[in-house]
C-alpha cells in the first residue's frame, strides 16, 4: 500500500494520510480537549478515519477500540498511532453498524463517533451523517449509555432534536466543531468553548439550574468600544448569558449592548473596556461616516492609518478595487477594521 505523508497545520507531528483523511482529521488542540473531556477506562472510536482523534483518546484512556470502514484509512490510523508510540488501541476494519464489528466490542464507558458527511450540502442535516446517530445509539445501547458525536457546527441548536448537550467549539476565533454529548456526558443543553484558551460558558449554572434567557438591548449606534464575540457564543445562542455573566462579574460594567451589522455580523458595544477571552477582537470606535471610498480615504489620512481591513459583505470580485481606493496614499501606522451597515462605514481601531 502506498502511504503518503501529509503535514497539516495544527498537527504537531507528520501524519500518514491520503488527502481526504487529513482534511477530515481532528486538529490536535481540539482532539486533546475532547479526549480530556471523554477520559475514561474503555472508549470506542467507531469511525476513526486516519486516527487524528484516536491518538489523543489513547493518551487519556486505558484502552481504545478504533473502528473504520475504509481499509486504507485504518492502515494510516495504525501508522499514526505507532508514530505517537501508542500501543493501547485495537483496530477493527469494518462497518461500525455491522453485527460482526459490534460483537468485537465489549462493554465500554464511552462510544464516540465523528461520522462522514457529504462534501457539499445546501443545509447541513443530522440525517446525512454516516454512520447515523440514532442507528449508532441503538446498535451500541448494550455497550454504554454514554455517547459523543461530532456534527457539522453550522447547524443551530434547534436543528438537533436529541436529548443531548450541544457544544460549539471555536479554534483561534473560528467556529471549528460541534460535539453532541449523551447520557452522563451531557452537562447542559448548550455550551460554548473557545480554544486554545479554554474559556467556556453553558446554558446552566453551577447547580445545574437553567440560566434562562436574557434580552440584550439592541442599539442602532455603537458606543465607545465594540467587540466581536467568539462565534461559539453566537452559534450556541449563549450571547445573552455571556453578557449577563460579564455584567454580573464586574460592578463597573453596566451596559453591554448588541449592534447588528448584517445577517452574518454582529458586535457587542459598551462605554466600558471589556477584557474576556471570548471576545476575539476589541475595538475603539473611531468614526462613523458615509460609505464612499473617497470620503473614507480622506478621513483615514487624518488618523495615521496605513491599512484597512474591509469587514463588509461586498462582492469578492470588488473587494480589492474598493480596498485599494480606500487605502490609496495612506502611509500611517494604524490598521483599521471597516464595517458597513446600511451604506454607513464604521471605522474601528483594534485595541
Ligand atoms: C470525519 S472522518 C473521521 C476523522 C477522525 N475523527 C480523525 O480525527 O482522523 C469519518 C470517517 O468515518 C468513516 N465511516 C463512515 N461510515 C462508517 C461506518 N459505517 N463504519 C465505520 N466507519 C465509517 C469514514 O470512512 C471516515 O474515515
Amino acid at each position: 500500500m502506498v502511504i503518503n505523508l501529509s503535514r497539516k497545520k495544527n498537527f504537531e507531528k507528520t501524519l500518514y494520510s491520503d488527502k481526504d483523511g487529513i482534511r477530515f482529521a481532528t486538529p490536535k488542540i481540539v482532539a486533546q480537549y475532547r479526549a480530556k473531556r471523554l477520559k475514561c477506562k474503555r472508549l470506542a472510536d467507531i469511525s476513526c478515519g486516519i486516527g487524528g482523534q484516536t491518538i489523543f483518546f489513547a493518551k487519556e484512556c486505558d484502552f481504545v477500540y478504533a473502528v473504520e470502514i475504509d481499509p486504507k484509512k485504518i492502515e494510516y490510523a495504525k501508522k499514526n498511532c505507532e508514530l505517537h508510540d501508542i500501543d493501547n488501541v485495537e483496530f477493527i476494519c469494518g462497518d461500525a453498524l455491522s453485527p460482526e464489528v459490534i460483537e468485537q466490542i465489549p462493554k465500554v464507558d464511552v462510544v464516540f463517533s465523528d461520522p462522514s458527511r457529504p462534501a457539499k450540502e445546501n443545509k447541513r442535516k443530522v440525517i446525512s451523517l454516516e454512520p447515523g446517530i440514532p442507528k449508532v445509539i441503538s446498535a451500541y445501547s448494550d455497550k454504554t449509555h454514554n455517547f459523543a458525536f461530532e456534527a457539522p457546527p453550522q447547524m443551530p441548536p434547534k436543528r438537533i432534536q436529541f436529548d443531548c448537550e450541544r457544544e460549539y467549539l471555536s479554534l483561534n476565533g473560528q467556529l471549528n466543531r460541534l460535539t453532541l454529548y449523551f447520557g452522563e456526558l451531557k452537562q447542559c443543553e448548550r455550551s460554548a468553548i473557545s480554544l486554545p484558551d479554554g474559556a467556556h460558558i453553558n446554558s446552566t449554572d453551577a447547580t445545574g439550574k437553567n440560566c434562562g434567557t436574557y434580552d440584550i438591548t439592541e442599539v442602532s449606534q455603537l458606543r465607545t468600544y465594540a467587540y466581536e464575540p467568539d462565534p461559539s457564543l453566537v452559534k450556541s445562542d449563549l450571547l445573552s448569558q455571556f453578557v449577563k455573566s460579564t455584567e454580573n462579574k464586574m460592578d463597573d460594567i453596566k451596559h453591554v449592548e448588541l449592534f447588528t451589522i448584517d445577517k452574518k455580523r454582529l458586535l457587542l458595544t459598551s462605554d466600558t473596556i471589556l477584557k474576556n477571552p471570548m471576545l476575539k477582537n476589541n475595538y475603539l470606535v473611531m468614526q462613523v461616516t458615509e460609505f464612499k471610498p473617497e470620503v473614507i480615504n480622506s478621513t483615514l489620512k487624518k488618523h495615521d492609518v496605513g491599512k484597512v481591513v474591509l469587514r463588509a459583505g461586498v462582492d469578492p470580485a470588488d473587494y480589492w478595487t474598493i480596498r485599494n481606493e480606500i487605502e490609496n496614499g495612506l502611509s500611517g501606522k494604524k490598521t483599521i477594521h471597516l464595517f458597513v451597515k446600511d451604506r454607513t462605514a464604521i471605522l474601528c481601531e483594534i485595541i
